[in-house]
């Protein structure tokens, strides 16, 4: 049994608290993803589980062992850094082998050269072993650089933003290959990215850092789903979601968010506890660029904004609009030519919308639930 825990792991560099309390348990051969922006302390998660950054409060166990102040060789982990860097002069097989020239003890030659083709088949690169770097592929100079990391057998390997390097067409081609290496290795895994497709398509399990703290863990349906706070939310998804704000009104008895065009009735039953409690600070509504609708798929809506841009991407197309004075984007599938500055009706499917209070928390996430209905028009009681 391979997992690893962290538990309430802080570490700060002068004045950037880098983690802040940071828990979480990575189970064994699990496809673990931790998704954050630059800064977030991705790297520096990572540097505290193998052992090159000691934290400053809270404690790392891996396989039930407490490591927390064990040096890096102590620890069965290997790393794929995210700068990485071949020795120009090798060549391949020699580039994978030297790793395990560095273990003590030393594999014999026969035991090293084994490994290494055994690795260059996991990775499909034996037709290389003998080129050097600089008559190689970007994408088949990054397998030899996954390749180096995996040499050395460990319980636990960590990936930092391994293919952030590669073009975007080698990227998708990467993780797809990613994703059946890990099949194969039966490992823990623990991989940093800041794009979420990336992490969307391989993980088990999401983790989103932001800040140096935990956001959410969860699987890669719930966080897109059910995403915790606006942040995790605006993280999943592209173009991002919609943030709307609102104003949370009640008359006669009856509560509702208003914005000077739309207004949502109807609120479920266990929003209204919450959002009574933020009458006066507001709240926000959240549509994801996929739940706006256009033209004639807006039906009878009597909503109207204008088009300020329009970006066809092939399969879709991104629409850019003005809802007063606000930009949202909506995600249109391709085939009609919209316009800058025409008006269109535009509807919102409110069945995949989300509603966060002030402090960003997610109050209610609809999740096929059709019960948030838009009115459109200034609200009738002013
Ligand atoms: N050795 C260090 N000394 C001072 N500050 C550091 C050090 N290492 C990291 N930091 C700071 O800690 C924060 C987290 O850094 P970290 O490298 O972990 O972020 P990251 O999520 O990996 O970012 P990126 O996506 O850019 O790689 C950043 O603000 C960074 O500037
Ligand atoms: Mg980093």
């Amino acid at each position: 049994m391979t997992d690893v825990r962290l538990d309430h792991v802080s570490k700060r560099f002068g004045s950037i608290q880098a983690l802040d309390d940071v828990s979480l348990h990575v189970a064994h051969q699990e496809f673990f993803c931790v998704l954050g922006p630059p800064g977030a302390g991705k790297t520096t998660l990572l540097r505290s589980i193998i052992g090159l950054e000691h934290p400053d409060a809270g404690t790392v166990e891996i396989g039930g062992h407490d490591v927390t102040g064990s040096e890096p060789g102590k620890r069965s982990v290997g790393i794929v850094f995210q700068n990485l860097a071949l020795y120009p002069d090798k060549t391949v097989a020699k580039n994978l082998g030297f790793p395990l020239r560095q273990q003590s003890p030393r594999p014999s030659a026969a035991e090293r050269d084994a490994r290494v083709r055994e690795i260059a088949r996991l990775l499909r690169i034996e037709p290389l072993l003998n080129r050097r770097p600089a008559h190689l592929s970007g994408g088949e100079r990054q397998r030899v650089a996954i390749g180096r990391a995996l040499v050395r057998l460990h319980d636990v390997y960590l990936f930092d933003e391994p293919l952030s390097a590669l073009d975007a067409l080698l990227r998708v081609e990467m993780r797809a290959e990613l994703k059946h290496l890990q099949r194969n290795l039966e490992k823990t895994l623990i991989y940093v990215t800041h794009d979420h497709v990336e992490a969307m398509s391989l993980a088990d399990r999401i983790c989103v850092l932001a800040g140096g703290r935990v956001q959410q863990v969860t699987s890669p349906q719930e966080i897109y789903r059910r995403p915790a706070n606006k942040l995790v939310a605006w993280t999943i998804g592209s173009p991002p979601i919609n943030l709307i704000e609102m104003n949370v009104v009640e008359n006669d008895g009856q509560l509702s968010l208003d914005h000077a065009e739309i207004r949502i009735g109807s609120l479920p039953d266990g929003t209204l506890d919450p959002l009574r409690a933020l009458m006066g600070s507001g709240a926000t509504l959240g549509v994801r660029p996929e739940a706006v609708m256009l033209g004639r798929d807006a039906g009878d809506s009597r909503l109207a904004c204008r088009v300020i841009a329009v970006e066809p991407l092939g399969p879709e197309t991104i629409v850019d609009l003005e809802l007063h004075g606000q930009v949202i984007k909506a995600l249109t599938p391709p085939g009609v030519a919209y316009r800058p500055d025409e008006r269109l009706p535009v509807a919102f499917d409110l069945g995949t919308a989300h509603i966060f209070g002030g402090d960003g928390a997610t109050v209610y996430s609809a999740d096929g639930d059709q019960s948030l209905v838009l009115h459109v028009g200034a609200p009738p009681n002013e």
